[in-house]
């Protein structure tokens, strides 16, 4: 899985118990087609032991300063990604002034990357000055910080200092391995999900969009560093949780006004939310009773989001469109959408056909540009269509 595919990635493990949480995100690494190495420093093989790293990797777990001369030079160009979870208030205090006196900090001091360190530590002890300095050094060398979160923590405290979950730590080693990018520092906006339009206060009409493909898409953007927001319809499917600017509506007209404040610094729109096309002229209040005799809803058309968002986005802005049709002449329809609404792409999917629409992982499309002209991708992972969709996206930014 890009961008994991044949990368090594180097991890520390230090002593805190948020430790148990790194075998997964270990596990998860491996699965995203990476190699990993683990370097487990004494405490934090006392909250989980060897066995555990070397089952996941199959490779012997790194502890030791004195098993090899050259091992801590040889760790550190080895990697391509090198990330420390959890990395404690004692180890993140050490790399700060530049000491190393075992494995892991010898390592970080002498590898030629810098890291990325998942703080985990009790609130008082991150919130101390020493430690808050200690991370602003770090930053000012270069390392990334990802966390801590705020949450529940040993011994029945609450407050800032958990780990990260592994989702997103595993999202900032892909940015990371990532590397250069012309959608560095970028403002990028997705639309995701359905929206639902009330008929009243307990029932509306919507759609069977999930979300997956949007939510896709805004996450490979952020993977390559664009600054993101998703504007998301009602989903079961959580947002990727590395996307800090999360803006939840519900109906077309919500989706709109969000859209129009996100849209200012725009560079790319990807309206991949299956925007309702009717809502019912009236909302009633309370619940319409059986008894009513209600035959029929009266509706009216939702605004076309992608026409008003092509009048108000900046100039140069990529405007990427979506469009689902059932069976034959989906093509010749999906570029008559893209004509009316100005669109520069427009990813067509057919939900008819096995291995794409809403419910499933993957995902069938055809991409046709300004020109007209279409490319038809295999079946892949939406995770994958969505990259193929930004490198189409990224030919069109301006300066190229
Ligand atoms: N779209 C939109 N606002 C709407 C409806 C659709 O912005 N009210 C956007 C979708 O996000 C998508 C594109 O327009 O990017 C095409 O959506 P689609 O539903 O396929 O097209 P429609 O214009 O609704 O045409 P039709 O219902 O006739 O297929």
């Amino acid at each position: 899985m890009r961008p994991f595919d044949e990368k090594r990635v180097l991890v520390g493990v230090s002593g805190g118990i948020a430790a148990y949480k790194t075998a997964e995100l270990v596990r998860r690494i491996l699965q995203a087609g990476s190699e990993v190495q683990v370097i487990l420093t004494s405490s934090g093989a006392r909250f989980v032991g060897p066995t555990t790293f070397e089952g996941l990797t199959g490779r012997p777990v790194h502890q030791s300063l004195w098993d090899g001369a050259l091992q801590h030079i040889e760790l550190g160009r080895w990697a391509d990604a090198i990330v420390v979870a959890p990395a404690t208030a004692n180890i993140i205090a050490k790399l700060a002034g530049g000491i190393a006196d075992d494995l892991l900090t010898t390592t970080l001091l002498a590898a030629p990357r810098r890291a990325l360190l998942a703080p985990a530590m009790n609130t008082r002890m991150f919130e101390h000055p020493a430690t808050q300095r200690n991370l602003e050094t770090l930053q000012e060398y270069g390392h990334e910080l990802v966390g801590p979160a705020f949450g529940g923590l040993a011994e029945g405290e609450e407050g800032w200092g958990r780990m990260v979950e592994p989702d997103v730590i595993l999202a900032y080693i892909g940015r990371q391995l990532e590397g250069e990018s012309r959608w560095r520092g970028m403002r990028v906006v997705v639309t995701s999900g359905p929206t639902w339009e009330p008929v009243d206060s307990v029932r509306f009409i919507g759609n069977r969009s999930s979300g997956r493909m949007g939510h896709a898409v805004a996450a490979a953007a952020w993977r390559r560093g664009a600054d993101v927001v998703l504007i998301t319809g009602p989903s079961h499917v959580p947002a990727p949780p590395e996307i800090a600017d999360v803006r939840s509506v519900e109906t077309a007209e919500e989706m709109g006004v969000a859209l129009g404040e996100a849209l200012a610094d725009a560079s790319a729109v990807f309206m991949a939310a299956a925007v309702a096309d009717f809502r019912p002229s009236v909302t009633e209040e309370g619940k319409i009773r059986r008894s009513s005799g209600l035959a029929s809803i009266a509706v009216e058309p939702c605004p076309d989001l992608l026409a008003a968002a092509r009048t108000r986005a900046p100039e140069g802005c990529v405007m990427v469109a979506f469009a689902v049709e059932l069976g034959e002449g989906g093509v010749d329809s999906a570029r008559g959408k893209l004509e009316a609404k100005g669109a520069d792409l427009i990813v067509l999917n057919d939900p008819s056909e096995p291995g794409a629409g809403f419910e499933v992982e993957t995902n069938r499309v055809t991409i046709i540009d300004a020109s007209g002209a279409a490319e038809t991708l295999p079946q892949m992972l939406k995770t994958e269509v969505a990259d193929e969709i930004l490198d189409r996206a990224e030919r069109l930014l301006p300066g190229e």
